[in-house]
């Protein structure tokens, strides 16, 4: 059994977790309007990440014992700059999930929590790989100027990873 004040921060995360999914659903379908399937690829391979990282906190929560109560989902930006905008809006969007985290596993430490400190010690390490593999395309891009074959080539590499996380083979 979890306490009530984090049952109601675990439920929040929940839908944090959903936005994330809703927000990279978002760059994916501007990515496909802009012809980059690669990038589309990839953002639909994030959107099905984060549709995880909510299921598993919403499991933890109800195997707790506690409730769950789904809360509205918060409308993404629909339009983005360009594609390296849409990696640079990413890694800020993840450094914030970063922080909402770091905040998650100080309220555990301080309600003296075990079970949901160790828990969200997964999340610790997912973000700290999420914000690495965002920052080296954002990298990528930049090499490239962001536009022309550099770009196609980038979208064909984000297809590719896309693909193989979905198999498994790769990431
Ligand atoms: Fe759910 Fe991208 O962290």
């Amino acid at each position: 059994m979890i306490g009530k004040k984090i049952a109601e921060e675990l439920n929040k995360q929940v839908n944090r977790e959903f936005y994330s999914a809703y927000f990279y659903l978002s760059m994916s379908a501007y990515s496909d309007f802009l012809g980059l399937k690669g990038f589309a690829n990839w953002f639909i391979m994030k959107n099905q990440e984060e549709t995880q990282h909510a299921m598993k906190i919403y499991k933890y929560i109800l195997d707790q014992g506690a409730q769950m109560k789904l809360l509205p989902v918060e409308q993404p930006p629909s339009i983005f700059d360009s594609p390296l905008a849409m990696f640079e809006n990413t890694l800020i969007h993840e450094q914030t999930v970063t922080q909402q985290f770091n905040e998650l596993v100080d309220l555990a430490a301080a309600k003296k929590d075990h079970a949901t400190h160790i828990f969200l010690q997964w999340f610790i390490t997912e973000q700290i790989e999420e914000e690495a593999t965002v920052s080296e395309i954002i990298h990528k891009i930049k090499l490239v100027g962001g536009k022309g074959d550099g770009l196609f080539m980038i979208d064909n590499q984000l297809g590719q990873l896309a693909q193989g996380m979905a198999t498994g083979s790769a990431g």
